[in-house]
């Protein structure tokens, strides 16, 4: 069943003694008398009103054309308008925040890949002309080089939210087991990602980590011949790290973001583990 629209959105009940207008509200109501000044008022308060509500048709009516054709209202309505539990507080925000910083890495990635060259020869200079030259260029790679850090921090902290809170627990199990792949795919978004700038730092920090890779068990050397795209280190280690950076793992974030989030309405969040359960009214009167 579709859940109700919440109060904020309901029409407004006409006032006590006011002719019902489109909104309820009429300027002979509002002064009951004949002086002048507050019949001026309250024309203009009228006025205001049903320019008010005009414009909100304009939206109302944009999304009735769609919802005609989609069907989409109910949906909407579910994902959108639904009940949290008592004593949510700030620390429900954060998978929010992670979400979008995860949203900005995108929308500024995207910026940055008009520019960026992922060739051995030109990749640092096309950063420092992205820093350089490029309008805006140094705000939007400082977002994405200092975003990333955010969208770290942030995952961190979500993940212990959702630990200490005990949302881990049934019926959340799979949400979680989601978050834990999430939070290996964002560290891998950051360690492809370091390479790019391909100054000296990035080169000798990702030879670094390439070889710890390589001395993990059974699968570790496959591993690391996959990320160099060979034995050595050269020009198809910056494109497969590139392809990775931005295709593969932002894909593969998106759609389980959805999981996730589907997850979290489907289930709803979990209440604050310091919250009792409110006892049944039956048992209650049984136990008195
Ligand atoms: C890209 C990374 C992630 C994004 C964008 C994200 C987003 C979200 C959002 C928006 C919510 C609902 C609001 C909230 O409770 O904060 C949520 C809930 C949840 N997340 Fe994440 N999340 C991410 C990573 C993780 C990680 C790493 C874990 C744990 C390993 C995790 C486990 C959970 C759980 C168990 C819930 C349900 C919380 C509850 O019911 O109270 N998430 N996530």
């Amino acid at each position: 069943m579709t859940p109700p629209l919440p109060r904020a959105l309901r029409p407004k009940p006409p006032r006590p003694g006011s002719k019902p207008g489109r909104n309820g509200a009429s300027a002979n109501g509002a002064t009951g008398g004949g002086d002048p000044k507050a019949l001026k008022k309250a024309r203009k308060q009228a006025q205001r009103e049903a320019m008010k509500q005009q414009a909100l048709e304009v939206p109302i009516a944009m999304l009735g054309w769609l919802d005609e054709r989609t069907g989409s209202t109910p949906f909407l309505r579910a994902f959108l308008f639904r009940k949290t539990p008592q004593g949510t507080n700030w620390y429900y925000t954060l998978g929010s925040a992670t979400m979008f910083a995860f949203v900005n890495q995108a929308v500024t990635g995207v910026v940055l890949a008009m520019y960026y060259n992922p060739s051995t020869t030109q990749a640092y200079g096309s950063v420092r002309h992205i820093i350089n030259d490029v309008f805006l260029g140094e705000l939007v790679r400082g977002m994405h080089k200092w975003g990333s850090t955010v969208m770290v921090v942030l995952v961190f902290l979500h993940m212990g939210r959702t630990f200490f809170f005990g949302a881990y627990k049934y019926p959340r199990e799979l949400n979680w087991i989601i978050g834990v792949v999430l939070l290996i795919l964002t560290m891998a978004m950051s360690f492809t990602g370091y390479l790019l700038p391909f100054d000296q730092r990035a080169f000798w920090a990702t030879v670094v980590g390439v070889n710890i890779n390589a001395s993990g068990p059974i699968l570790g050397p496959y591993l690391a011949d996959f990320l160099r795209g060979g034995a050595e280190f050269g020009t198809t280690t910056l494109s497969r790290f590139y392809a990775i950076h931005m295709l593969v793992i932002p894909g593969l974030i998106a759609a389980l973001i959805g999981a996730h989030l589907y997850l979290v309405a489907k289930l709803g969040t979990s209440a604050p583990p310091w919250l009792k359960a409110e006892k049944a009214r039956e048992l209650a009167e049984e136990e008195i």
